[in-house]
C-alpha cells in the first residue's frame, strides 16, 4: 500500500513538472514574440551581415588571426537588432576559436531587451570547410560519382556534427542545381546533370544534415539550405550569373524535381538563386518564390536571398531604379532574410517602405515569424551556446576511413588500356604535372578559403597523389618533374628526360581552384602546357596514366588516344591522394560512374538525355568523349535477362524490370546498374532516354545478382506545356547497360 502511494506521489509530481516545463508550442512562442516585437526589431531580424562587419578591422586589413570587435558586434545586434549573421571573416578557425567566436556573439545577443539568439550560417559545402582540421569530404560532383546516396548520407551526417561543433547550426548545402552546362564555374558544387541522381543525393544530403525526423533542436544536427532556387545552373554563356531562358516545363521536368523532394523531405531553409531566368531575377519572382515554392511544393521553412542580391537587382539586373525599389520587389516576392551583406541599406529602405504602407506589416511578421521559427526549432532559445562535448565527435579516424572510403567511390576510370592498371608497386614512377603534388586541388574551392586555394594553410599531415604514390611504393621508386604549371610550361623536357629513367609516367593534370565568378573560362579545353606535356611525355614511349582533378569536364581529346590509362578524380578531398594510390596500385577497385556526360569537343555539349533530333547521323552525332554514366572497373561485368514483368501495361498499373549482373572477372567489384526508359512518341519531342532508376551493388568474382526495378505512371509520364504530368499510350523501351526490352502502354 505503502508503495502504491509513493508511486502515485512520483507519478503526480512527474506531471506537475512536465505541467510547469512543457513549452507551448513553438508557433505561439513565435507569436508571443512577434507581440512584444517593434517594426526595427523585426526587420533586424531579417538583416543578415558578414562576420568581417563586427570582426576587428577591415577589408584586407582585417585581423587575422579574426578578432571580434565587441563595440562593432553591439551595434549590430543591440542596436540594429540583427537576426542572422554569416560566412567566416578571413579564414578557416579552430574548432575552439570558432566556439569561442559564436559563444560572444550570443552573449550580446542575451543583452539585448529580448534575448533573440542569433542565427549563424555557413557553407560547409564538402564537410566543415571553415574548421580546420575538418573532415573535408569529395565535392558533390564526385559523391555523385559514387552513386551511392547512402555514403552520401553518412558524409553529411558526419558534416552536420562538426558544423555543430563548431557551434554553428545552419549550413548552406546541399546544391541542388542541375548541373547541364559543363562550363559553369559551380558544376562541381552540383550532383551532376540528372535530375533523378541528383534527387536521391539532396534527399540523403538533407537527411544526414537534419535526421529523418527533421529534429534539428538534435545536438548533433543542422538546418540545410536547398541551393540555389532555381535554374541557377543553366546559364546560357557558361559564366555564373548571367541569364537563363527556361521555359516552364523544362523547369518543372529538369530542375524542380530534386526541389519537391528535399522540400518532402523536410528540409528547414532554401537560398535563392542570383541570375534571372527568362529575364526576370529569380528574387523578385513572386511565381517561383511563392505560388510554385510554397504553394504548390508546400514548404514551410525560410527562405534566404543569396549574397547582395538586392544590390545586383539595381546595379547588375537592372530591374529597379534603386535599392528601395529593390528590397520592395524582393520582400513582395517572398524573400524572408536578407544577405545584405555589409550595412544597413535592407533594413532602413524595408522600415521606411513599411512606414510608408508599399509593404504590409504581415508580410514583416510573416518573414519575421519564419526566422523566429527556425531559431526555436534549432533549440537556440533554449541553449544557443556551443556544445563542447562534441569535441570528441569531431575529425575522428572513423569520419577519416568513410572519407577514405567516400574518395575511392568517387573516382572514375575512364580508359585502361591493355590493363595497364592496377600498376605494380615495384614499377619505376615517374609523378609530373601541376596537381600531383598539392592538397588544394584535391579539395576546390570552399577549403579554409572561399577560393580553396591557399595550400599554405591545409593541413600538413593530408597526403597529396605524390606523397600518398611515395608512401604506397616507397619513395626510392618513385621521382617527381612539374612538368607544366596549370596554365603554362614548366619544364617539359625535363620531365621527358626523368620519363627515361622511369617505367610509367602518372601525369596528374586538371585545374587550379576556384569558386563562383573567378573560375569562369572561355574554353573548356584543358590548358594547352599541360595537354602539351602528356603529348611530349607519350612521345617518349613510356605508358602515361594521366589523373585528372577537375571541378568540370575540360576536354583532353588530344591526348585521350595515347594515354594507357585515364583516371577522373574530380575533387576527391583530404583522403583523396590515398584514394587515387590505392587505384593505381589494385588497393582499391574504382566503381565510380559519370554523373554528366564528358563532351569530346568545346561546342559540342549535348547531354545524355537529348532529344532525337540531337543525334539524327552524319554532322549531327551525338559523340561526347565517354558517356553519362560510364566508368570502368578491374573487373568485367555482364548483364542478361533483361525481363519485364508484362509487355503491355494499362494507365496506373506498375511493371518490374528485373536484369541479371554477373561479375565476370577476377576480383570483386561495385556495379551500379541503371536503367533507362525512352517514351518513342509522345506530343512534346521525347527524350531518347532518361535515368529512371539505379542501384549499386557488389559482386564477388563469379557471383551473381538480379536486380528488380520497378516503373509507375510517375516514371512514364513527362511534363506537358501546361506544366502539368502527362501519361500517353504508346511504346516504351527500357534499357539496362546492352539490354533493352518493349513494353506498350494501353
Ligand atoms: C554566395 C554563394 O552563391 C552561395 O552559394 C553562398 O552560400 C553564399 N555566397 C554565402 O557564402
Amino acid at each position: 500500500m505503502k508503495v502504491a502511494r509513493i508511486s502515485l506521489f512520483a507519478a503526480l509530481l512527474a506531471l506537475t513538472a512536465s505541467l510547469t516545463y512543457a513549452q507551448p508550442a513553438v508557433e505561439v512562442r513565435v507569436q508571443n514574440l512577434l507581440d512584444q516585437m517593434t517594426l526595427e526589431e523585426k526587420v533586424g531580424q531579417m538583416t543578415q551581415i558578414t562576420l568581417e562587419v563586427v570582426s576587428v578591422g577591415e577589408g584586407p586589413g582585417i585581423r587575422e588571426p579574426l578578432m571580434l570587435d565587441r563595440k562593432k558586434l553591439r551595434e549590430i545586434i543591440l542596436d540594429r537588432g540583427v537576426g542572422a549573421l554569416f560566412n567566416v571573416g578571413t579564414h578557416a578557425h579552430s574548432l575552439e576559436s570558432w566556439n569561442e567566436i559564436i559563444s560572444e556573439i550570443q552573449d550580446v545577443a542575451r543583452e539585448g531587451r529580448l534575448k533573440i539568439p542569433v542565427l549563424y550560417g555557413i557553407d560547409a559545402i564538402h564537410g566543415a570547410t571553415y574548421t580546420r582540421g575538418a573532415t573535408l569530404f569529395p565535392q558533390s560532383i564526385g559523391m555523385a560519382s559514387t552513386w551511392n546516396p547512402d555514403l552520401l548520407r553518412l558524409a553529411s551526417e558526419i558534416t552536420a556534427v562538426e558544423v555543430r561543433a563548431s557551434g554553428i547550426p545552419w549550413n548552406f548545402n546541399p546544391v541542388l542545381d542541375s548541373g547541364r552546362q559543363p562550363l559553369w564555374p559551380r558544376l562541381w558544387e552540383t550532383f551532376g546533370e540528372d535530375a533523378l541522381l541528383t534527387t536521391a543525393m539532396g534527399v540523403a544530403y538533407v537527411k544526414g544534415q537534419e535526421g529523418d525526423a527533421n529534429d534539428i533542436s538534435a545536438p548533433d544536427r543542422v538546418a540545410s539550405c536547398l541551393k540555389h532556387y532555381i535554374g541557377y545552373g543553366h546559364p546560357v554563356s557558361g559564366k555564373d550569373r548571367t541569364p537563363a531562358w527556361v521555359p516552364d516545363h523544362y523547369l518543372r521536368q529538369y530542375i524542380l524535381p530534386p526541389y519537391i523532394a528535399a522540400v518532402a523531405a523536410g528540409a528547414h531553409t532554401v537560398m535563392v538563386n542570383s541570375g534571372d531566368i527568362n529575364g526576370v531575377p529569380v528574387h523578385i519572382n513572386r511565381y517561383l518564390l511563392t505560388d510554385l515554392l510554397r504553394g504548390e511544393l508546400g514548404f514551410k521553412g525560410l527562405i534566404d536571398s543569396d549574397y547582395a542580391d538586392i544590390a545586383k537587382l539595381y546595379q547588375n539586373h537592372r530591374v529597379a531604379a534603386d535599392n528601395k525599389d529593390a528590397v520592395r520587389m524582393a520582400v513582395m516576392a517572398g524573400i524572408d532574410m536578407v544577405m545584405v551583406p555589409a550595412d544597413f541599406s535592407f533594413t532602413d529602405d524595408l522600415i521606411a517602405l513599411v512606414r510608408e504602407g508599399k509593404v504590409p506589416m504581415s508580410r514583416i511578421d510573416e518573414a519575421c515569424g519564419r526566422i523566429l521559427k527556425l531559431k526555436y526549432q534549432l533549440g537556440l532559445f533554449d541553449n544557443p551556446y556551443p556544445d563542447k562535448s562534441l569535441k570528441a565527435r569531431f575529425a575522428t579516424p572513423e569520419a577519416a576511413v568513410i572519407n577514405l572510403r567516400a574518395a575511392q567511390e568517387s573516382l572514375v576510370l575512364l580508359k585502361n588500356e591493355g590493363g595497364i592498371l592496377p600498376l605494380k608497386k615495384s614499377a619505376k614512377i615517374l609523378v609530373t604535372g601541376p596537381t600531383a603534388n598539392r592538397l588544394s586541388v584535391l579539395n576546390g574551392g570552399w577549403t579554409y578559403t572561399w577560393q580553396g586555394n591557399r595550400e599554405d594553410l591545409l593541413p600538413k599531415d593530408k597526403l597529396t597523389i605524390l606523397k600518398a604514390i611515395a608512401a604506397e611504393a616507397g619513395a626510392n621508386r618513385v621521382s617527381f618533374s612539374l612538368g607544366s604549371t596549370y596554365d603554362s610550361e614548366a619544364d617539359i623536357a625535363a620531365a621527358v628526360k626523368a620519363a627515361k629513367k622511369a617505367d610509367v609516367v602518372v601525369a596528374c593534370l586538371g585545374e587550379e581552384p576556384y569558386c563562383e565568378t573567378p573560375g569562369n573560362i572561355g574554353d573548356l579545353t584543358l590548358p594547352q602546357s599541360q595537354l602539351d606535356l602528356v603529348l611530349a611525355l607519350q612521345k617518349s614511349g613510356k605508358p602515361v596514366v594521366v589523373v585528372l582533378l577537375q571541378g568540370r569536364p575540360r576536354i583532353i581529346r588530344p591526348i585521350v588516344d595515347g594515354a594507357r590509362a585515364i583516371l577522373l578524380a574530380w575533387l576527391p578531398g583530404m583522403e583523396g591522394g590515398r584514394a587515387i594510390a590505392d587505384v593505381l596500385f589494385g588497393d582499391a577497385n574504382p566503381s565510380g560512374r559519370l554523373p554528366v556526360t564528358y563532351p569530346r569537343s568545346p561546342n559540342d555539349l549535348v547531354l545524355y538525355d537529348h532529344l532525337w533530333t540531337e543525334n539524327t547521323g552524319g554532322t549531327n552525332r551525338f559523340n561526347p568523349q565517354w558517356p553519362f554514366g560510364f566508368g570502368l572497373s578491374y573487373t568485367t561485368f555482364a548483364y542478361s535477362d533483361l525481363k519485364l514483368d508484362k509487355s503491355s501495361a494499362a494507365r496506373g498499373e506498375v511493371i518490374t524490370a528485373s536484369v541479371t549482373v554477373t561479375n565476370t572477372g577476377q576480383v570483386a567489384g561495385l556495379e551500379t546498374v541503371q536503367l533507362y526508359l525512352s517514351d518513342l512518341v509522345a506530343s512534346i519531342a521525347p527524350p531518347n532516354k532518361r535515368l529512371k532508376g539505379f542501384r549499386k551493388i557488389e559482386l564477388a568474382p563469379g557471383e551473381s545478382k538480379t536486380v528488380y526495378f520497378t516503373l509507375s505512371g510517375e516514371e512514364m509520364s513527362f511534363i506537358g506545356l501546361d506544366g502539368k504530368p502527362v501519361i500517353e499510350p504508346g511504346e516504351f523501351r527500357v534499357t539496362v547497360a546492352d539490354l533493352s526490352s518493349n513494353f506498350t502502354l494501353k
